[in-house]
């Protein structure tokens, strides 16, 4: 379980994050949508405990993210933006580092270097120098290192960045096969990705929570607008409620 509450970020004068909430419930997949600059990261990583917000709070589980980031790092696998690999190492290499790091062992350890090579398809590169890698190859091992030591809680930044389109089918597979285990927060530019995975979609802009339900609850918000589209797709839906304060802004004043 995810739960953040009225959280906020500001950098000097500029607010990132205002008084944002939501949750991601046991099992459940959040899709965090908004466009660029709308404050994605930065909430994943105050969830993550990597940035300390200006106010409000973050719950994993039943851990304080801001009072227990320890505790609540162990609870988190965490794919960032940017995968965090040392381009050095060979993906067995680095991922047995990962491993240890989370106090991993023996046949544990081994379990899950199994599991992880598998799952993210890295067989084919499992002995090659992460420098040496694809785009893809890079994100798959950044989501390895996510799932090595099996965490509750997964918070995937833009997971399907860099993958062509069997890899980005095969990550939306894993994600789908994950929740049955795990709480899932990502966030990504692609609705469909949403579309087809997500139980619950998350729509951030300029740092706001500007709407949050299932996909028929936000199509039903938009029907409110006035819209009469007889089908209406995510992406439609995303436009409409990202446009609904401009569109009320053009509106001639009434006198
Ligand atoms: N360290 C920082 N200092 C100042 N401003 C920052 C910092 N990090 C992020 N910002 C600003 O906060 C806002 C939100 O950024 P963030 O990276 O969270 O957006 P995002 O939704 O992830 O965007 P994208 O879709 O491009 O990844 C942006 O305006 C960004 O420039
Ligand atoms: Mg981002």
């Amino acid at each position: 379980m995810i739960s953040v509450e009225s959280l906020t970020m500001k950098y000097g004068s500029f607010t990132a994050l205002d008084k944002v909430s939501f949750q991601a419930k046991e099992k459940e997949i959040v899709g965090l949508l908004g466009p660029n600059g709308a404050g994605k990261t930065t909430a994943m990583r105050i969830i993550t405990t990597y940035l300390h917000p200006s106010s409000g709070t973050v719950k994993i589980e039943d851990q304080d993210a801001i009072e227990n980031p320890i505790e609540v790092r162990k609870l988190i696998g965490y794919l960032p933006e940017t995968a965090p690999l040392y381009p050095d190492m060979m993906v067995d290499e680095y991922l047995r580092f990962v491993g240890e790091a989370r106090e991993l062992e023996g046949s544990k350890l081994a379990v899950r270097l199994k599991w992880v090579k598998e799952a993210c398809g890295l067989g084919p590169v499992w002995k090659h120098t992460i420098s040496e890698l694809s785009k893809g190859y890079k994100q798959r091992t950044g989501l390895a290192q996510a799932l090595i030591h099996d965490p509750k809680v997964l918070v995937l930044d833009e997971p399907t960045s860099g993958l062509d389109p069997l890899q980005v089918m095969g990550i939306r597979e894993l994600i789908k096969e994950l929740s049955k285990q795990k709480t899932i927060i990502f966030s990504t530019h692609i609705l469909q990705e949403v579309e087809a995975v997500a139980h619950r979609i998350v729509i951030i802009n300029e740092g706001k929570i500007v709407s949050q339900g299932t996909q028929k609850e936000l199509e039903s918000q938009v029907r409110g607008l006035g819209e009469t589209s007889p089908y209406l797709n995510l992406e439609k839906i995303f436009i409409a409620l990202l446009t609904k304060n401009k569109k009320s802004k053009k509106e001639p004043i009434q006198v």
